[in-house]
């Protein structure tokens, strides 16, 4: 770990650096307006205008932001429109730190900072700092309201911080309140866009890709980002509390990191990790509890109606039924069994009744302590279940009891569901009450070493750089929407953009898994690709707990299994060989700890012929590959069944020819031999 503070080393390289004439005289510690990346390609200038605090950001010598104002306004007064710099410092970082569960083990963490020191002028001055940190891959920013005289209670009516896009591009959005995020992708110009919330990826200068969205979301708002008249400014707009305020606090107040991952290409926005370099250290002193592994659930037979969630003659949820699932879970190496379903509260219409849910009461007909210990023999544990139907507080009620039952048992992963479009009748998912209430569940399931996989989020922001036992959520449409939804279920393109948006907040619960597409239940509804894409979803989609989501009926006789099976939740090392937003991707991942590499490859709705370099393995080792591709005449509209198998040595000499079906895919093991 490297942190340098010297003024005049800094005040030297900075001032050499900077290229705009706001350049200031390195009097006491300020030094320059501008930071820039440890690679010297991305600029950060800071300067104010009129009394309007403002900052732009190039890359390679090329305005990305323009001219973007900075403010805050409370209801204890303004900060960003009457402001004079009184100080600006610089520091260098750079450490490399180890990830207890992730997409790679060691992550860089190599910024430079500019930390500005400003003072709102007026009747009743207010002193804040903005502090950015200038990355390789982007720039993340905040703003810091010291504890002061003129400011201790602390209620934001707005957020108004500016992304001035440089220019028009493309960008891929969700609309800012629909329903726990669950939306497909829209790709429109940028200056044609909505509310949307972030992640928001966009394409500038042909080649550029962006990704704006915030880091470490504590005691705060969720941001969402609004047009200012149809053009490419855009502004933040935090998700509000039912009064219509925003934030209500005291200072100190730190608001998340706003920021702006850029890349070359599409790949590049997935590899960076500068989302959880702005989050704080794990705050877990043994986080080795934290453990990444596949489960399957009593889950798909309720979504196909087989089964219900209620108590009745097709209640999903019984000790016969439960053991029959430890049972193939043990035999085929799964990790967890989660069963919905389990306790009372589900009768009636229940996402509306949230609070007559009980979290340590079980039905009658679901023994939970017999299960539990079932599953102990087995080697495998029981994943929890609490459905809130979106009653927080009900939630909160029984939250102490809930988990340290669970923990008795030796129940350590918990899926938490809030069905409702308001929390508690009356609050949107992304304000502060939420925040609140998440962080609340995260904080006491940690305490009884629980880790958390969390439908109905809100939206990720690297929090599990902190807390690794916020293991996973869902927060987009996940492979649910392939049961029920009237429109069809995804289509084949939602898996090719979901990567590269709502995944750069963090792993997606997105349950790939299904074998079989028949669907009485919602007739005409069924997963939109071949099977041997859902096998490349195990490793394109990144969730350290993945959830094989179909019944498990529907694996028997069906030798792609065993890809499904085996493939690993925890990796070394990630690497994006290829990809187009909404058309196509590669992903290769190494096995956290093992010189096995596994590869997913998808297409949407047109099938591709491509080939997989191996020069990624290392020379002169030798390796079995197992490939599975779409079989003769598959494609996921006609024909989504046929796989093939084929078994192969390679080495990093190698390239594997891939022809993918319309909406299909290809997954690959390569072992050492
Ligand atoms: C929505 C979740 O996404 C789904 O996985 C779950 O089965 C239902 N809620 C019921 O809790
Ligand atoms: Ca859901």
């Amino acid at each position: 770990m490297k942190k340098s503070t010297t003024t005049i080393a800094i005040c030297l390289t900075a001032a050499a650096a900077a290229t705009t004439p706001m350049l200031q005289s390195c009097l006491k510690s300020s030094a320059t307006t501008r930071a820039v990346s440890p690679d010297g390609k991305i600029g950060v200038n800071i300067g104010t205008k009129e009394g309007r605090l403002f900052y732009t950001v190039d890359r390679a010598g090329e305005a990305v932001v323009d001219t973007s104002y900075l403010a805050i306004r409370m209801l204890e007064g303004s900060i960003g429109e009457n402001s004079r710099i009184n100080d600006i410092s610089h520091s260098s970082f750079d450490e490399t730190w180890t990830q207890p569960w992730g997409e790679e083990r060691d992550v860089r963490n190599n910024y430079n900072e500019m930390r500005v020191a400003v003072t709102e002028q007026g009747d009743s001055p207010k002193e804040f700092f903005v502090v950015f940190r200038v990355f390789d891959d982007g720039v993340g920013f905040r703003y810091e309201i010291p504890e002061q005289q003129n400011l201790t209670k602390v209620t934001v009516i707005d957020e108004n911080t500016e992304f001035a896009i440089a220019e028009d591009g493309v960008a891929w959005s969700i609309p800012w309140n629909h329903e726990y995020y669950e939306h497909l992708y829209e790709t429109s110009p940028i200056s044609r866009l909505d509310t949307v919330c972030s992640p928001l990826t966009m394409k500038i200068k042909d080649s550029l890709y962006l990704a704006l969205h915030e880091a470490n979301l504590t005691d705060y708002a969720s941001m969402n980002l609004t047009p200012v008249g149809g053009s490419t400014r855009l502004r933040t707009y935090l998700t509000p509390l039912s009064t219509g305020e925003k934030v209500v606090t005291e200072t100190p107040v730190q608001s998340p990191w706003r920021t702006l991952i850029m890349a070359e290409n599409p790949g590049g926005l997935m590899l960076s990790r500068l989302m959880l370099n702005l989050n704080e250290p794990c705050a877990i002193e043994d986080p080795s509890w934290c453990k990444p592994g596949r489960y399957i659930g009593i889950w798909w037979g309720m979504h196909m109606k087989d089964y219900t969630w209620e108590q009745g003659p097709k209640h999903g949820a019984t000790t016969d039924n439960t053991k029959r699932y430890i049972d193939f879970a043990a035999e085929n190496g799964y990790d967890g069994v989660l069963v919905e379903g389990w306790n009372k509260g589900w009768d009636g219409d229940w996402s509306a009744n949230g609070d007559k849910f009980s979290f340590t009461e079980a039905y009658p007909d679901f023994d939970l302590e017999e299960i539990t210990e079932y599953a102990r023999l087995k080697g495998v544990s029981l994943i929890g279940h609490h459905e809130t139907g979106g009653a927080a507080q009900n939630y909160e009620k029984q939250m102490e009891d809930a988990f340290s039952l669970y923990e008795r048992l030796g129940v350590n992963c918990v899926k938490t569901g809030y069905v409702n479009l308001l929390l508690d009748g009356k609050e949107l998912h992304g304000s502060q009450y939420g925040v609140r209430h998440y962080r609340k569940v995260i904080e006491n399931a940690a305490k009884h070493h629980i880790v958390i996989d969390n439908h109905e989020p809100v939206m990720p922001t690297g929090l599990q750089r902190t807390y690794p036992n916020l293991m996973t959520q869902e927060g987009m449409r996940g492979q649910e929407y392939d049961a029920w939804s009237p429109d069809g279920g995804n289509p084949p393109e939602h898996t090719c953009v979901l990567p590269f948006t709502r995944g750069l907040a963090g792993p997606m619960d997105f349950t790939p898994g299904t074998f079989n597409f028949t669907n009485k239940a919602q007739p005409g509804t069924r997963p939109n690709t071949t099977v041997a894409k859902q096998l490349a979803l195990a490793v394109v989609i990144y969730s350290p707990l993945v959830m094989s989501s179909d019944q498990i009926e529907n694996y028997a006789g069906r030798p792609e299994f065993e890809f499904i099976r085996t493939c690993p939740t925890n990796w070394d090392k990630t690497l994006v060989p290829e990809a187009k937003i909404g058309e196509y991707v590669t992903i290769v991942r190494k096995e956290r700890d093992a010189d096995n590499w596994y590869v997913g490859a998808i297409t949407a709705s047109n099938g591709r012929d491509t080939e997989l370099d191996c020069s990624f393995l290392p020379k002169g080792q030798r390796y079995k590959a197992t490939v599975y591709t779409d079989g003769k005449g598959a494609s996921w509209k006609e024909n989504p069944y046929p796989v093939e198998i084929a078994e192969i040595e390679v080495d990093s000499a190698s390239r594997i020819p891939l022809r993918l079906a319309d909406g299909g895919g290809a997954a690959i093991a390569i072992t050492r031999i």
